[in-house]
């Protein structure tokens, strides 16, 4: 992971380096001040590329004078406006743009102390590459950056405030490398190997495999399991960092480490997108390790089910017919609706056994949201108002953002089943992304309850507000910001 440490030094005297520049001229006085030292070639660079400080913009100046080989210019947008989002995509732009240095400076001007802290999560984030599996270095040539100096005369302030910024980038590098991995390496197995590694954090972790599962009742998911040469797993991972016998905030997550679709198998084209179909489960795992990296004064449990949806002759049939832990019963007629079989056992285990005071679950459950919000906002279901308004608020703040949908008893008669209690599509088309969260909602009963429908978010087909293409780790800076403001203070 990219270092980051803060200076309050003024000006660097060579080397590689960032300049923040808000919209509008002037520019700034470290601007200026390094543009003198550059022999004015800052200012005419940026006038032959009509660089004006536009967020989102930048402007690269190769090696103006002996001493420095690369500055760029970062716009930052318009100093009112620049919030924690815009300054982590500031970030990481820096990141990105100075990829192929190992090391490098950012003069952040007139940013408060708050803000460059922000600036520092941005480029971890930005400079994150999934290197594991590439031999040749020419292949990471744009990868070489270690560590980054971020200059602002609120260096001890932003030095203080970011081991607990770090956490979250922690979690969120934790949660894409979990989601970049492929299925033949990241399996149930290995997954919840990976979690229980998270002790040394502090976290209590806890691994079911099938046949505590059989003994729990979990045929939902079980069903989903029995088709794959891999052991299904349940993970549960506890924060106690709050008061003590205060019930505790539960995490979901649908951790389908490769969807086939099963015997209703999905076309070829695109299948191995599936193998991040564990992004809601790597999100819950990446949130727990940041919580509890950065101590948060909350209990908190994650709960993640662990299956591979596979073909095979023991796998389960379209028409069958499963028992969940809850003991209502399921007709399941199509294989590739399997995520909300997982989650409707881990739903209700939760539920059960922790009593949580509130439930959020993070899916790629649908298909059909992407259709409906596309690749800029997550799906928000909830039977509660606070929650819904709550998480909506945090995904605004760190833009990762969320959009409500509606849940209603009017979608139910969809779920009518002739044989079972409920089955596990609608047979349309209709109102994919409701009807699966309706289903979902069978399973929460009362409890304050929100699904979020990740299947637009968690993966990048291309690099985008300074992030990398790539798995995304969308909802851990979200849930992690919606944790601060709902049970901490600050
Ligand atoms: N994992 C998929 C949803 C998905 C699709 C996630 C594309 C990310 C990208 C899910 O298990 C699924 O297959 N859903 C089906 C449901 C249908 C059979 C009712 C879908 O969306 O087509
Ligand atoms: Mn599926
Ligand atoms: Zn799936």
């Amino acid at each position: 992971m990219l270092q980051i440490s803060f200076s309050s030094e003024t000006q660097p005297g060579g080397g590689s380096v960032a300049i923040l520049v808000p919209e509008g001229k002037p520019f700034g006085a470290a601007f200026t001040a390094l543009d003198a030292l550059a022999g004015g070639a800052l200012g005419r660079a940026a006038t032959a590329e009509d660089f004006t400080g536009k967020d989102g913009t930048s402007c690269v100046i190769l090696a103006p004078t002996a001493a420095f080989e690369r500055i760029v210019l970062v716009g930052l947008g318009r100093a009112d406006d620049v919030d924690a989002c815009a300054a982590e995509k500031a970030g990481g732009l820096v990141a990105s743009l100075l990829g192929r240095v190992e090391q490098a400076s950012v003069l952040t001007g007139e940013l408060s102390a708050a803000l460059v802290a922000h600036v520092g999560l941005g480029a971890v984030l930005g400079a994150y590459h999934f290197s594991l599996y590439h031999g040749a270095p020419e292949a990471l040539k744009n990868h070489r950056l270690t560590a980054l100096t971020l200059l602002t005369p609120h260096a001890a302030e932003a030095e203080g405030l970011w081991p607990s910024l770090r956490a979250v980038a922690r979690g969120v590098v934790l949660t894409r490398d979990l989601v970049s991995e492929p299925a033949n390496i990241l399996n149930p197995v290995e997954f919840a190997e990976r979690a229980t590694n998270l002790r040394g954090l502090g976290l209590e972790v806890e691994v079911l495999d099938r046949p505590a599962m059989e003994k729990l009742g979990f045929g939902a998911l079980l069903g989903v399991a029995q088709g794959s040469a891999n052991e299904p797993r349940l993970v549960v991972m506890r924060w106690n960092g709050g008061k003590e016998g205060e019930a505790p905030v539960a995490f979901i997550g649908k951790g389908v480490t490769f969807d086939s679709g099963g015997i209703s198998i999905k076309p070829a084209a695109g299948m191995e997108d599936m193998k991040w179909d564990m992004a809601g489960a790597g999100v819950v795992t990446g949130l727990m390790a940041a919580l509890a990296g950065r101590k948060a004064q909350v209990n908190a449990v994650g709960v993640v089910g662990l299956v591979e949806n596979m073909v095979s002759g023991t796998a389960q049939r379209p028409g069958d017919v499963v028992r969940s832990a809850s003991g209502k019963t399921i007709e399941v007629l199509n294989t590739d609706a399997e995520g909300r079989l997982v989650l409707a056992d881990v739903l209700w285990y939760a539920r059960e056994r922790f009593a949580p005071r509130l439930m959020v679950d993070l899916a790629t459950l649908t298909g059909a949201i992407i259709i409906g919000l596309g690749h800029e906002y997550a799906g928000l279901f909830s039977n509660d108002d606070a929650l819904a308004s709550g998480l909506a608020d945090a995904g605004a703040f760190t833009g990762e953002k969320l959009w409500r949908m509606p849940l209603s008893k009017d979608y139910d008669a969809l779920l009518k089943s002739d044989i079972a209690d409920m089955k596990n599509i609608s047979g349309g088309r209709a109102a994919g992304s409701i009807t699966a969260a309706q289903f979902l909602q069978r399973f929460v009963d009362k409890t304050p309850w929100a699904h979020l429908d990740i299947a637009g978010m968690a993966w990048a087909d291309k690099a985008r507000n300074g992030q990398p293409k790539g798995a995304t780790g969308f909802g851990v800076r979200l849930l992690d910001r919606f944790v601060r403001t709902a049970f901490e203070q600050g």
